[in-house]
């Protein structure tokens, strides 16, 4: 186990943050394990406890760790990458090993306003259906999906059986759409009360939210527009070299 350098120039709590990230890492402190107390961690590494609290603060607001109150401070699970690839949910979730799921929230169909019209490109009034799930991952929540397919390309979509069906796999196999590029804005916001309840989260967490525009053909076919956990999910990206 790694030790505090009091002659180093990284600050103590970096060092010990150091430390405890390494157990994690090697799993020697595996998902949902109590870490040490902040006593022990005191006595073990010759620290104040205020030292020792910096560093398991700083581990909390990373996700790395989490509180549960009267009984300790435990190890999170590794937050999932945000796929930067055109898949789908449950593509993403069964490559991952986890079983995804989907709840239905909603489905409706609405006339397309003039933002909606210009993004598919149909004139405005035109019927759009709006499918609204929560997604799930070994059945913990992870987002809540609202999806906009203009009812010209998919006629009857919601009659299709989507609870726990892939929306992709449907677009497919009845309507033929088979997605060939796509584009994504990913922002930070704060969940509402209803996707904060949905979500399992306290109100005013911080979510990530997500614009997905799926194409065929040069044509929008859907926009996705969705809330997903920050508490779970992280981006992850290669640098290019400037050349
Ligand atoms: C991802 C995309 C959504 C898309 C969904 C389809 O989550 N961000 O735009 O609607 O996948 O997933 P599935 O085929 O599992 O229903």
């Amino acid at each position: 186990m790694g030790k505090i350098d009091p002659t180093s120039p990284v600050p103590k709590y970096f060092q010990l943050r150091e430390i405890l990230l390494d157990l994690i890492e090697d799993a020697e402190l595996p998902v949902d394990a109590p870490i040490p107390s902040e006593r022990e961690l005191c006595q073990r590494f010759g620290l104040s406890r205020m030292t020792v609290r910096q560093a398991v603060d700083h581990l909390v607001t990373e996700g790395r760790l989490y509180r549960v109150p009267g009984k300790g401070t435990f190890v999170a699970r590794p937050k999932i990458e945000m796929p930067l690839r055109l898949v789908s949910f449950t593509e993403d979730m069964r490559a991952r090993g986890l079983e995804p799921g989907a709840r239905d929230l909603d489905r409706r169909t609405t006339p397309a306003n003039a933002h909606l019209a210009r993004i598919f490109d149909v004139p405005p009034g035109t019927g759009v259906h709006v499918i609204e799930r929560l997604r799930t991952a070994d059945g913990e929540p992870m987002a809540v999906e609202r999806s906009h397919i203009p009812v010209t390309v998919a006629p009857g979509l919601p009659d299709s059986p989507l609870s726990d069906a892939s929306l992709y796999d449907v677009l497919e196999t009845r309507f033929g759409i088979i997605f060939d590029a796509g584009e994504q804005t990913i922002e930070a916001g704060i969940a509402d009360v209803a996707d904060a309840r949905l979500l399992d989260l306290a109100r005013g967490s911080a979510v990530l939210l997500l614009q997905r525009r799926s194409f065929m053909n040069g044509t929008c076919v859907e926009l996705a527009v969705s809330t997903y956990r920050a508490d779970r999910y992280q981006l992850h990206s290669a640098l290019e070299i400037p050349r």
